[in-house]
């Protein structure tokens, strides 16, 4: 009783300081439904072409104010929603319930150039959850042609939807599609949890990550399914704890750490756990990359049960990235690459099946390969031989026809006296 009437008296606050009366708004009888905001009830049209940010809005400033409040974004209506940001902090435990279509606005060529950073944009969070059987779509078709348009318009496209220092976040079913950029992001964040989502844009759209990870620690992504033009999740520098499981990516670049240590800085990642992955249709499986000059760690990556289907390279550590358009100098700083387990990688590629190409000055150690059976997509056709530079470690188990070989037997003993002191730590 106390909660519903102090809801009551913030949402009564909260219209008299300007928000629209909320029609079908129940209080007094419903405990629960004194904790629904729907959008509806703060002047959406909902048909996907009046702009109804200023709803969303409203309705979020109300449920954010009372403790375990839903907004809620009803099925069957299409919601126009220019680039906002949800900010909190918010009472706990707020749910954001999507179960209609969320739109993005179809071009914003003339809005701020902060509007090129993300769409829907969360921040200051804790304790909050997006669900629902609603859609959330990018509608990238209007970043098509951009790069011939000259410079009229910023090269940077939009992230769909991202977190910045947010904490125990959970994403359960909703679908984010068609995204110019990044589909979602997550940013100096903490305990989150990515569950039953569905993400998908076209493999020939430029860099559409599926999930990006960004100095986020204690992340599980789970039994989701990801297709897009480029990485499926990308773990950057500054992420430890991170699982993902039972999840399929389909098509895109597969699983990449990295690339790390760009324009010679420090680089961190830790204790990620891939497991029972299933990657189709991609460029590569699993990836480490990293660029020469950089410094820092990656170590204790387990990738574990991957079935890979026609992917160019299913395993690959490429301590040479390089995407600029004039080569890369080798440099003698490299963010070193240890302890990395590959246990039951299976299926077919397309190109080749293993490439290990390890910095000079810093080899990578502790490569454990087990159960590696990778077979070419189609017989008939001519593939690259696995590839080993620098890369020491064991393979056993069943290896079938790769018998890899390449590796070099030996443990990170021998090279630590390469590695070069820095004032760094990778805590
Ligand atoms: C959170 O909501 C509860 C009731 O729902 C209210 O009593 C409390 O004051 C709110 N706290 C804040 C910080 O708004
Ligand atoms: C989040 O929820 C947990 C567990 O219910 C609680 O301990 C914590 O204080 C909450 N955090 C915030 C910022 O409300
Ligand atoms: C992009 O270019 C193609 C081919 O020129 C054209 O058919 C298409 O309509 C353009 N798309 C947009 C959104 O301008
Ligand atoms: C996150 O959740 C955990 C466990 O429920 C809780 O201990 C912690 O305080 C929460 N953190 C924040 C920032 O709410
Ligand atoms: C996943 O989400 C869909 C709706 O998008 C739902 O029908 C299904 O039950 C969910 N599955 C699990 C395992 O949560
Ligand atoms: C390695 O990472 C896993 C998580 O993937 C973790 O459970 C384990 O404790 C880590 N090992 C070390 C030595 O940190
Ligand atoms: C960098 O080093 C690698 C391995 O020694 C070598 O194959 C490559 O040609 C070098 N690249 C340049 C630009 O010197």
């Amino acid at each position: 009783m106390i909660k519903q009437s102090l809801s009551f008296i913030i949402f009564s606050l909260l219209s008299l300081a300007g928000t629209p009366n909320a029609t079908g708004f129940h209080h007094g009888s419903n405990h629960k439904s004194s904790r629904i905001f729907n959008i509806m009830s703060f002047g959406a049209a909902g048909n996907g072409v009046k702009d109804d940010s200023q709803a969303l809005l409203f309705a979020w400033k109300a449920a954010c104010s009372v403790h375990k409040a839903t907004l809620l974004v009803p099925s069957q209506y299409q919601f126009l929603v220019n680039p906002v940001t949800f900010q909190g902090p918010c009472n706990s435990s707020l749910i954001f319930q999507i179960d209609g279509i969320i739109l993005a606005p179809q071009s914003i060529a003339n809005s701020p150039k902060s509007n090129y950073f993300q769409w829907l944009n969360f921040k200051w969070l804790s304790n909050f959850t997006i669900q629902g059987t609603g859609t959330i779509n990018g509608r990238s078709s209007q970043f098509q042609n951009q790069t011939s348009k000259g410079d009229q318009s910023p090269t940077m496209k939009p992230t769909i939807m991202r977190f910045y220092k947010s904490y125990n976040i959970s994403v359960r079913e909703i679908q984010i599609v068609n995204s110019p950029g990044c589909h979602l992001k997550f940013d100096n964040s903490r305990w989150i949890k990515v569950k039953n989502v569905t993400i998908f844009s076209s493999q020939e759209s430029l860099n559409t990550d599926g999930i990006h990870l960004q100095n986020t620690r204690d992340v599980e992504i789970r039994k989701s399914s990801i297709g897009c033009g480029d990485d499926c999740v990308s773990i950057q520098t500054g992420c430890s704890n991170i699982q993902i499981r039972n999840t399929i990516c389909n098509p895109g670049h597969g699983i990449s750490i990295g690339g790390l240590g760009r324009g010679n800085s420090l680089a961190c990642v830790s204790n990620v756990l891939v497991n029972n992955v299933k990657i189709q249709n991609s460029l590569y499986g699993v990836r480490i990359k990293t660029w020469q000059g950089g410094i820092g760690t990656v170590k204790n990556i387990t990738f574990n049960n991957i079935k890979v289907s026609n992917v160019g390279t299913p395993i690959i550590i490429d301590q040479y990235y390089c995407d600029t358009s004039s080569p890369c100098d080798n440099k003698t700083d490299s963010v070193s690459v240890s302890s990395i387990k590959y246990h039951s990688i299976t299926g077919t590629y397309s190109y080749r099946p293993i490439k290990f190409a390890c910095s000079d000055s810093s080899p990578c150690t502790g490569l454990a390969l087990r159960d590696v059976e990778l077979v070419p997509s189609d017989w008939s056709k001519y593939y690259e031989k696995p590839f080993c530079w620098k890369s020491y470690g064991e393979m056993w188990g069943l290896v079938g026809k790769l018998n890899v070989g390449c590796l070099e037997r030996g443990n990170n003993r021998l090279f630590k006296v390469l590695n070069k002191s820095h004032n760094y730590t990778c805590s």
